[in-house]
C-alpha cells in the first residue's frame, strides 16, 4: 500500500490541475453515517422523507425526520483529517476545487474554499415562495416545519431532494474542473446516484488520472480507476500527506 501512497502522492505533485470529488465517506470518520450500507441512513430512514413531493404533502412528518437525520444528528458533526489535509492541498496551490455531494458543510468548516456542492447545503434554510435564505443556526427548528417569516410558507433546507434538479452553477463548474483535471481524486462514494456520478466518468474520458479512496470497491474501482487505495479517508489522507509537503 505504502507503494501505491507514493504514487498517488507524486502523480498528485507533479499535475498541474487536481480535482477531489468526495461523497458520505469521507464524513464517515466525523461521525456522519454513510447512506447507503449496512449501517446507512437509508437502512434506519425511508428515503421518502427527501421526496420533494412528500415532503409538500407531508412537511410535518418530512421534517420531524429531516431535522432528526440532517440537524440534531449532522450538527454536531466535525471536520476530520480528510477534510483537514484536503483544505491543506488547496492553501498550498495543489489543489483546484473539491466536488462534493455531500450536504454537511465540512469541507468549507475545514478550510477549504473553493468547494462545488452538487447536492446543495444543509446550513442554508429557504422559502420556495418568495426565495427568502435564513441560516439554520437563526431558525428555531424546535417549532416544526419552520415557516418564512415574510409569508409563511414551509421552509426548505437549501439541499437537492429527490425529484429535484441539481444547483446549475455547481453542476457547471463541477463538469468544468473534471474536464481539465490532470489528476481526479474520488473520495468515498459508491458512485451509484447520478448525474453526480458522471462527473468522474468525464474525468476519466478526458484523460485524468483517477486516483479512488474507498474501503470498500465502489461502481468505479473496476471501471475507470487507476490508483485504488482500499481505506479509510482520514487515515489514508495522512498518510498522503507525507508524502506531499
Ligand atoms: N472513508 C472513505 N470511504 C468510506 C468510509 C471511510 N471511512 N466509510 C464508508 N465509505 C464509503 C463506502 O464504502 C461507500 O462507498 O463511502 C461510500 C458511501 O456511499 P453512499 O452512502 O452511497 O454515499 P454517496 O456515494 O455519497 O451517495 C451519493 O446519494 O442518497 C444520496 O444525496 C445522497 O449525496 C448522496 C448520494
Amino acid at each position: 500500500m505504502v507503494d501505491l501512497i507514493k504514487k498517488a502522492a507524486a502523480a498528485l505533485k507533479e499535475s498541474k490541475f487536481n480535482v477531489v470529488f468526495t461523497g458520505a465517506g469521507v464524513s464517515v470518520e466525523s461521525g456522519i453515517p454513510p447512506f447507503r450500507g449496512a449501517t446507512g441512513l437509508w437502512s434506519k430512514y425511508d428515503p421518502k422523507v427527501l421526496d420533494l413531493d412528500y415532503f409538500h404533502d407531508y412537511p410535518d412528518d418530512a421534517w420531524f425526520y429531516i431535522r432528526e437525520i440532517f440537524y440534531d444528528f449532522f450538527g454536531k458533526a466535525r471536520p476530520n483529517e480528510a477534510h483537514r489535509v484536503i483544505a491543506r492541498m488547496e492553501q498550498e496551490g495543489l489543489l483546484k476545487c473539491v466536488i462534493t455531494q455531500n450536504i454537511d458543510n465540512l469541507h468549507q468548516e475545514a478550510g477549504s474554499k473553493v468547494v462545488y456542492e452538487f447536492h446543495g447545503n444543509s446550513q442554508i434554510l429557504v422559502c420556495p415562495k418568495c426565495g427568502n435564505k435564513i441560516p439554520v443556526g437563526k431558525v428555531d427548528l424546535k417549532t416544526i416545519p419552520p415557516r418564512c417569516n415574510h409569508d409563511g410558507t414551509v421552509l426548505k433546507p437549501d439541499f437537492i431532494f429527490f425529484g429535484e434538479g441539481i444547483p446549475e452553477a455547481a453542476y457547471l463548474n463541477s463538469f468544468e474542473a473534471a474536464r481539465n483535471a490532470e489528476v481526479f481524486m474520488i473520495i468515498g462514494t459508491t458512485g451509484e446516484v447520478m448525474p453526480a456520478s458522471i462527473v468522474p466518468q468525464e474525468a476519466k474520458r478526458r484523460g485524468a488520472l483517477i486516483i479512488e479512496i474507498n474501503p470498500e470497491k465502489s461502481l468505479y474501482t473496476n471501471d475507470i480507476t487507476d490508483i485504488y487505495l482500499p481505506g479509510k479517508a482520514g487515515e489514508v489522507m495522512t498518510e498522503i500527506e507525507k508524502y506531499l509537503f
